[in-house]
This record gives structure tokens, C-alpha cells and sequence, in this order.
């Protein structure tokens, strides 16, 4: 069995962040998204992967390089414009050959992994096997009906009137017949050739499409409190390691990381926390569920239920909570008069002004 992982794409949802970041390499708990999903496909025994790529293929490149680190072997599949998941696999033909395998959507994140589903899929075999999940917005996604068996019998992508709440999870396991799927079906009114197009098709020849309902999934949709909580929910797992510099006036509570190089003077900091490598943390509060990566500097400041980019500053603020902090972004007080707020943001950001 083979794996598919889609990071290609223009990133657009999670703005402003993605404006000039690959999607898939939005950190959780400091670590990119797409790295828990190539974990999982490592811990499901699978290690023959390939990663679609786009636009962003440097930076997707740059950070997994051939997959040792992972376990894996890993082929780059360019892509030469995101013409949907369907015209992935469509490409990435030559590289499934025969076999059977799990497609992952890079930007999507699934609470304890997948190894159970491809011991299944790998057992019963249908078609194809598809994971669901309740949202509260299922208009932003695919969305699947099931019959009074729960057997799926319509998938609809994206619908404005959607005829359930069960959207169409970023983990899909095929065999072959979905490549006569992909062959068969025309780009959709957006210009893409939909996976759900594609599931439908194999529905509609009489194949065996199956699905399993889970919870504890997480995806970009542009919704900062929703990255926040899957951070949190992350972090609450992490085990604490103090790895880099503590001074004797400092406070260390509950499950910290402290990566090498780190450097925590005269602060507070409760877990869970983790703090990337060359970062330093000077007279200041970082609270619980807060992901600081590397090369950032947190000065006189107080810092809650956040994560910060790296290489950002944060100097004389209190007090930060449920925010997303970009990379090298600065945020200071403004000095002097007039006592007036100061801002550089880029295109989409949001700020509140507790002023
Ligand atoms: O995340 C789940 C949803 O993913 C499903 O509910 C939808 O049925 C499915 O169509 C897909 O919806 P999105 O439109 O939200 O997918 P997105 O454009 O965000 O792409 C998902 C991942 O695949 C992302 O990591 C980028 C990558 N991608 C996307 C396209 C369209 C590619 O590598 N190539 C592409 O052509």
C-alpha cells in the first residue's frame, strides 16, 4: 500500500498567514500539520509516499526533504496548478501503479492517527473508504449522505443548502477502480475535478463506497479559534522538556518544552507550553496552550492560549490571549505622545484593541 499526501495548493483560507506560507506548514504545537500527517502514515506501516506539490514545493521540500527523518521514502509529484484532489491522483498515476492507497490532505489533522482504518481498509477491501465528520459548517466542505444503513449514497462538494452535517474528512483510502473515477468525470463549475465527483462516480458504477464517522479532526478554514483549540488539544498531550536555559528567577509549572537554545530569564510560565529553539522569554507570563516557535523574543510582556510564528517579537504588551502571532511580526507599545495605536498589518489580518 501506497500513500498520496496533497500539499500543493495556494494557500488562501487560513489569512492572513498563508499568504506567503504554505498551508500545510502551519505549526501545531510547533510542529507543521503535515508532519502529524506523515506520522501516521509511517505508524500505519506504509512508507512509499508521494507529495503532491505546487507553487509551494521549495518550502514543502525544504522542510521534509526525503522523509528518513519520517521513516519514509518519499517522491515529489509537481503539479502545475491546483486543479483540484481528483487531478492529483490523475497525475500521480504513474507513481500508485496497481496498488491500493491512502490519499491525506496535508492541511488536515486527525486526533490518534489512521493506523486502525488501513488495518480495516486493508482487511475488507471496498472501493473506496471514506472518514466523516459532524461540523457545524458543513458548506465548507464536502458533504456525504447516508442511507438508513449508513451506506453513503450522494456526496455533494461544498453545497449551499448541504443535506447533512457530515463533511468529508481529508483521509480517503482507495484501490485501483478509483482511476477509472478520475478519468470519468468533468472539472466542476469551480474548475476543479472534485474527489467527491469522483467518489460519486464509483458510486453511481455500482462500487463499494464505505464510510466511518470519527471525531477529534481539525482543518484549515480560516478560523483562528479553531487552530488555537486543535493547538491546545495537542499541547495538553506534549510531555514537558526542558532542553534549554532556565534562570534561578524563573517558575516552571506543569508540562513545559523548552527546546535547546532556549532562553527563559526572570518569566512564569505555565504548561502546557512550548517554546522553540532560540527563543528567549525575558521578565515576562506565558500561560497555558501557547506555542512560541523559534527565534522569537517575548520581553515585559504576559502571553496566553497563543501561538507565535517565528522569529517574532513581543515586547511590553499585556496581556495577549487567543491570538495567532505571524512570522517576524513586532508588537510594542508605542512610546511618546500622541498615545495612539500604531499598526502595520497586512492584507486580511485582524486586530482587537482592548482600548
Ligand atoms: O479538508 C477536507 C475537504 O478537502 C473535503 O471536505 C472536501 O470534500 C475536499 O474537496 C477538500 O476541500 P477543500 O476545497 O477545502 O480542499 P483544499 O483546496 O483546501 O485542498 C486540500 C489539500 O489538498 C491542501 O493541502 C491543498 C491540497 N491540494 C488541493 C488542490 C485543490 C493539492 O495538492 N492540489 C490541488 O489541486
Amino acid at each position: 500500500m501506497k500513500a498520496l499526501v496533497l500539499s500543493g495548493g495556494a494557500g488562501t483560507r487560513l489569512r492572513p498567514i498563508t499568504h506567503t506560507y504554505a498551508k500545510q506548514l502551519v505549526p501545531v504545537a510547533n510542529k507543521p500539520v503535515l508532519f502529524y500527517g506523515l506520522e501516521a502514515i509511517a505508524e500505519a506501516g506504509i512508507s512509499e509516499v508521494g507529495i503532491v506539490v505546487g507553487d509551494t514545493a521549495p518550502e514543502i521540500q525544504r522542510a521534509v526533504g526525503d522523509g528518513s527523518a519520517f521513516g519514509l521514502d518519499i517522491t515529489y509529484i509537481q503539479q502545475s496548478a491546483p486543479l483540484g484532489l481528483a487531478h492529483a491522483v490523475l497525475i500521480a498515476r504513474e507513481f500508485l501503479g496497481d496498488e491500493d492507497f491512502v490519499m491525506y490532505l496535508g492541511d488536515n489533522f486527525i486526533v490518534g492517527g489512521i493506523a486502525d482504518l488501513v488495518d480495516e481498509f486493508r482487511g475488507t477491501r471496498p472501493d473506496a473508504q471514506i472518514l466523516l465528520t459532524k461540523v457545524a459548517d458543513p458548506s465548507a466542505f464536502g458533504v456525504a449522505e447516508l442511507d438508513i444503513s449508513g451506506k453513503v449514497v450522494a456526496l455533494e462538494e461544498k453545497p449551499a443548502a448541504p443535506r447533512s452535517d457530515l463533511a468529508v474528512v481529508g483521509v480517503f483510502l482507495f484501490t485501483p477502480a478509483v482511476h477509472d473515477a478520475v478519468q470519468g468525470i468533468e472539472p466542476s463549475a469551480r474548475g476543479e475535478l472534485e474527489i467527491t465527483d469522483a467518489l460519486q462516480w464509483l458510486i453511481d458504477h455500482g462500487r463499494d463506497v464505505r464510510s466511518t464517522t470519527i471525531s477529534g479532526y481539525w482543518k484549515d478554514t480560516g478560523n483562528v479559534i479553531d487552530m488555537l483549540e486543535v493547538n491546545r488539544a495537542v499541547l495538553e498531550g506534549v510531555e514537558g522538556r526542558i532542553e534549554g536555559s532556565v534562570d534561578a528567577a524563573s517558575e516552571i509549572i506543569g508540562q513545559v518544552t523548552i527546546e535547546a537554545g532556549a532562553e527563559i530569564r526572570g518569566s512564569r510560565i505555565v504548561g502546557p507550553v512550548v517554546i522553540g529553539a532560540n527563543t528567549q522569554i525575558i521578565g515576562s507570563y506565558v500561560g497555558p496552550s501557547t506555542s512560541i516557535a523559534p527565534d522569537c523574543r517575548i520581553e515585559s510582556s504576559e502571553i496566553e492560549f497563543s501561538i507565535v510564528l517565528a522569529g517574532a517579537t513581543v515586547q511590553g504588551v499585556r496581556r495577549i490571549e487567543s491570538s495567532l502571532i505571524g512570522r517576524d511580526v513586532e508588537v510594542t507599545p508605542a512610546t511618546g505622545v500622541p498615545a495612539a495605536h500604531r499598526l502595520v498589518l497586512g492584507d486580511h489580518s485582524k486586530v482587537r484593541i482592548s482600548s
